[in-house]
């Protein structure tokens, strides 16, 4: 019953291949042909959460430079909590999910407090920091500590619905756990962390998505998918909803080299990053995307749907938003805009459009119009207020300045 090939009852109804050969298999594989990655030199538990941390949604290649430099700026967890965010975001810039930072940092912050420095081995202790789910924690756990723990990513999941044949949806009640018992069965007979890293690995380099290489597979043996010539149709695949759109307006506001900037909020999408101060709406059709590039005026001639109001041009969007402070009746004090100075600006003619672009999130479609008011005149206490800053157009970069509108900003302005 325990050859290689043989299944062998877990959890009651379940069965799973499991025996030594397996695991000999697989680990045999990895130590001949894993790729020598930084994380993979080191046992350190706060390097591997660091880069545990980086390589969530993003691509190894991608993750290699940001993590050598994030450690040669932040070596241990005493320098990762106390630092500034803006540094940590700084150094983050560009691998995109800045919660992802912000979390190490606070967690930083906690592992220095609670921990005395040191990243916690125990599970509920690391559950509890900020950004640790189960998915780190049993990567930080098995790579770093050597303990039996599952770490399921997509690589993972999709190596395993293949070798036990899972033909249900990987969100599926049970398929996680069926995943995850087979993984710590196999993380105890070897080096749990080697164990997660071959599987990883093999996801990665071998078990791909399209066109896996099975030739190569060290654990074709047992694998379910291939016998019943199943590969391309595990994992089966989720439908992913289309992203909503969501029109954007953001200002162009630049004066004497300097450019009127805004902060996100603390929270949700691109948490605490700067842009240009903008409103975004949610569009209700595909519809206002039809741009033709030549066109001067912001197109706001085209209404907004409101669902319990009538429909308003984005341009009153944008005056009633910001029309007290490009527009406002005593430029020097601040006195708010009254309501005859606003109305005579009109609506159709107060906006220019500079650029337009896409920017994709998972979830949403942006549609980034990007515009410049017609003779405004900013009242700097109204913007200040309004918690806008004024930076010198070189400087940007350092603010941490949402990608998107980096991207709109090597567009516009080219530094000398
Ligand atoms: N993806 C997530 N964790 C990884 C690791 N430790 N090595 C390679 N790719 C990974």
């Amino acid at each position: 019953m325990k050859s290689a090939q043989a299944a062998q009852a877990v959890d009651g109804a379940v069965s799973v291949p499991s025996s030594q050969s397996v695991v000999e298999a697989l680990v045999g594989w990895y130590v001949a042909n894993a790729r020598q990655l930084p994380w993979r030199q080191t046992g350190d538990p706060y390097a591997i959460w660091i880069s545990e941390t980086m390589l969530q949604q993003t691509r190894v290649e991608t993750v290699i430079p940001y993590y050598n430099a994030f450690l040669k700026r932040f070596p241990t967890v005493f320098d990762l909590a106390t630092a500034t965010v803006e540094e940590v975001l700084r150094a983050w810039q560009g691998l995109g999910y800045y919660s992802r930072a912000r979390n190490l940092q606070r967690a930083a912050i906690q592992v220095v407090a609670q921990y005395a420095g040191k990243i916690p081995d125990q599970a509920v202790a690391l559950r509890s920091l900020p950004g640790i789910g189960a998915y780190t924690c049993g990567a930080i756990r098995s790579i770093a500590f050597g303990q039996v723990e599952a770490a399921v990513d997509g690589n993972v999941a999709r190596v395993m619905a293949r070798i036990l044949g899972i033909r249900e949806s990987l969100n599926q009640t049970g398929v996680g756990r069926r995943i995850a018992q087979t993984m710590m069965q196999w993380q105890s007979q070897a080096e749990a962390g080697t164990v997660t890293q071959a599987l990883m690995e093999l996801g990665a380099t071998v078990c791909v998505p399209r066109g896996p290489e099975c030739s190569c597979c060290p654990l074709d043996f047992i694998c379910v998918a291939r016998k019943e010539q199943a590969v391309t149709e595990i994992p089966a695949l989720k439908k992913r909803p289309q992203p909503q759109p969501i029109d954007v307006f953001a200002l162009w506001l630049v004066e004497e080299n300097r450019i009127w900037l805004q902060k996100r909020p603390d929270t949700g999408l691109l948490a605490g990053q700067w842009q240009f101060p903008a409103l975004e709406i949610a569009a209700v059709s595909e519809k206002p995307d039809g741009y033709d590039g030549g066109i001067s005026t912001i197109r706001h001639s085209q209404p907004i749907e409101s669902r319990n109001s009538k429909p308003v041009t984005a341009a009153v969007r944008l005056q009633t938003a910001f029309g007290h402070i490009l527009w406002p009746e005593n430029p020097q004090d601040g006195v708010p805009v009254v309501r005859e100075r606003l109305a005579a600006v009109s609506p159709r003619n107060s906006f220019v459009e500079v650029l337009h672009v896409q920017h994709l999130f998972t979830h949403l479609r942006w549609r980034v119009q990007v515009v410049r008011p017609l003779s405004a005149h900013i009242c700097t206490d109204l913007a200040l207020r309004a918690g806008w800053v004024s930076v010198p157009l070189d400087s940007c970069a350092e603010l941490g300045l949402a990608t998107v509108y980096r991207r709109i900003l090597a567009r516009l302005y080219t530094s000398r």
